[in-house]
């Protein structure tokens, strides 16, 4: 949430902060801003409501040279998206500017003892408490930046990622993180700050993930300095970037969304690539070989994650139950770590999560970790929190996912679990060496009956041209394809903003088949598995109520397709493989009805795609 570009070096700040702001867009839109240094030695503020294209509207005719800066894209916390609300926010006298992504929690009191001291407040943000701080302590001990910096945070109580300029130091970044990501970028003889890698991937592949506590000096002529919270100097690591450009861009499809469905044949080889091989009939996580006696002797495995994260962690409990015989609980993070929950050394932890930023994952993970559990984390940013975190885990693989949606990071994490799963089995014995073998060779095949699922775009498209004045949408699914309804409705609802909800099939029974009319269509999932006879009840009981069903069903289904209003179909495969299969029809349905509908897809008003507040 928010994003946070900075640049000190040769050349001028201004374009290279802009486009680093489009490539944050995703983390938030509410409003951006932008802080130069001037030639001059002045310290201009620009700030604008709505997109950063607003922003770039607003000062087209403002003096923008200067080779030190920093912007900001908001995703409001406290105070209204506004103009005024907008980072950058100057210090009283406009000495320093400051931008921020997090929430600085004793705000209220802080700002009540600096108003004491004559100090006013021109925004309702938490942001403008911590930069006035900065420099009331700057001042009243003559104190340099970064000392000041650091004084200030170490009465904050909260999270952040800020980055912060002084007029009276032309040469000079200082940036810090808690609980919030930053990344610094070395090139020569300049140097980037940035929420994540991407706005940084087009000038360097060296960089410094920074670590909670760091606080990063970035200056035009002493290089890039990291100390932390008590002073101590650190040696940062230098880490080359994996990530590419042509990753972040569109690649002649029309959203990030899209490119991100039709990737995923190839990102799913590239995830099970080295640890799917049918040759050897095997599936090998490194992360789970060098845990593998945990797994085995755990009691319990507790997976923890939020949206679709959370979905993907629900299919794993289907698959470890059934194939290695361990109890499986699935927390929402930001109920788990509120909860007392039962935590036993020796339990299992598996955190999901896309960007390895989720602030509430990251607070249940060390929940976990302080009552002893062991923390297995599935991710797909490489170097992000819950990586650096967790005791052991593995990454996805499957490049940067841009679009708010998750997409094929949700296909990876329900690959990479189904793996899990299998590996735990194998070495438990509790999952037969045929049913194992078939499995294998149903993963292996996933990235061409995507391919093939791919290849309805068009008809689901035109199922889509149905559904865009409807208001309301339920998905049904059972088993396996239970969470898959859950997901469908997710992505409908982020994206097109018609109210979808995601039930098991015979729970309709119990409420939601008294909304079923002519007026409400139901997405069923389902494909030919265990469940099959008992779903094809459900879709009868919406039919006598003339619903309209879209039904996703396996190749040469007859039964269903004869209820169905409209059907779409996914190759046959092992019961396990179908959520990876079933799910990627209702994403393309969402995104074709979304588009329709003329709503920004990539971009959904509300939403952040890294979610780092709780
Ligand atoms: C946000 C995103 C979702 C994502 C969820 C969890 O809500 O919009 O796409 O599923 O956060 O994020 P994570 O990065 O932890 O998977």
């Amino acid at each position: 949430m928010c994003g946070i570009v900075g640049y000190v070096g040769k050349r001028d700040a201004y374009p290279i902060l802009m486009k680093g702001l489009h490539r944050l867009e995703y983390r938030g839109y509410d409003s951006a801003g932008v802080a130069l240094i001037n030639s001059t030695g002045n310290l201009l503020v620009y700030k604008a409501k709505g997109k950063v294209s607003a922003l770039e509207e607003a000062v087209k005719d403002k003096d923008l040279k200067g080779s030190i800066g920093i912007a900001h894209t908001r995703w409001a916390t406290h105070g209204e998206p506004n103009q005024r609300n907008a980072h950058p926010h100057y210090s009283e006298t406009e000495q320093l500017a400051i931008i921020h992504n997090g929430i600085i929690e004793n705000y209220a009191t802080l700002k009540q003892g600096l108003k004491q001291q004559g100090y006013t407040f021109r925004s309702d943000t938490d942001t403008e408490v911590l930069v006035q701080l900065i420099e009331y302590l700057k001042v009243k001990d003559n104190l340099d930046l970064p000392t000041a910096v650091q004084l200030a945070l170490n009465q904050v109580v909260g999270a952040y990622a800020i980055a912060v300029l002084d007029k009276s130091c032309p040469d000079l970044i200082v940036a810090a993180r808690k609980s919030s990501p930053l990344v610094v970028g070395l090139g020569q003889d300049e140097y980037f700050l940035a929420s994540d890698a991407t706005p940084i991937v087009e000038y360097t592949d060296k960089v410094i993930y920074l670590d909670d506590g760091d606080i990063a000096l970035l200056d035009r002529k002493k290089g890039v300095r990291i100390r932390t919270l008590s002073n101590i100097e650190k040696t940062p690591e230098i880490k080359r970037l994996e990530l590419t450009l042509s990753q972040i861009e569109k690649g002649g499809y029309d959203h990030f969304m899209l490119k991100e469905i039709f990737e995923q044949p190839d990102m799913l080889r590239i995830c099970m690539s080295g640890r799917v091989n049918v040759e050897l009939n095997n599936v090998t996580i490194a992360g789970f070989i060098d845990n593998k006696e945990r797994f085995v002797n755990a009691k319990r495995i507790i997976i923890t994650a939020c949206g679709t994260s959370w979905h993907a962690g629900l299919i794993a409990m289907y698959a470890i139950e059934e194939f290695a015989h361990i109890p499986v609980e699935v927390e929402y993070s930001s109920e788990f770590r509120y909860r007392k929950p039962v935590i036993n050394e020796g339990d299992v932890v598996i955190a999901i999560s896309q960007s390895g930023e989720t602030a509430d994952t990251l607070a249940a993970i060390e929940l976990a970790k302080s009552k002893g559990a062991f923390i297995f984390g599935i991710c797909n940013v490489v170097g992000a929190s819950i990586p650096r975190t967790a005791h052991s885990g593995c990454y996805t693989h499957v490049g940067p996912e841009i679009g708010v949606a998750s997409t094929k990071a949700f296909t990876a994490q329900v690959t990479v679990l189904t793996m899990l799963a299998l590996m735990i089995g194998r070495e438990k014995g509790t999952i037969t060496e045929e049913k194992y073998l078939s499995i294998v060779s149903e993963l292996s095949r996933v990235p061409e009956n995507i391919r093939s699922i791919l290849k309805q775009n068009d008809i689901i498209k035109e199922v889509a041209s149905h559904f865009t004045k409807v208001n309301n949408f339920i998905y049904l699914g059972r088993g396996y394809n239970f969470p898959i309804a859950n997901e469908g409705a997710l992505k409908l609802k982020e994206i097109s903003y018609i109210h979808a909800e995601g039930y098991p099939a015979a729970e309709m029974k119990h409420g939601p088949i008294a909304l079923i009319s002519e007026q409400m269509p139901v997405v069923v999932v389902a494909p030919r598995c265990g469940t099959y006879e008992k779903i094809i009840s459900n879709i009868q009981e919406i039919k006598a109520r003339k619903g309209k069903v879209i039904a996703v069903v396996t190749e040469g289904d007859v039964e269903v397709s004869k209820l169905a209003d409209y059907t779409i179909t996914i190759p046959e495969t092992e019961e396990c493989v179908t959520p990876i299969l079933s799910v990627v029809p209702l994403q393309l349905l969402a995104y074709h009805i979304a588009v329709m509908k003329g709503c920004n897809v990539d971009q959904p008003r509300n939403l952040a795609k890294s979610v780092t507040v709780e």
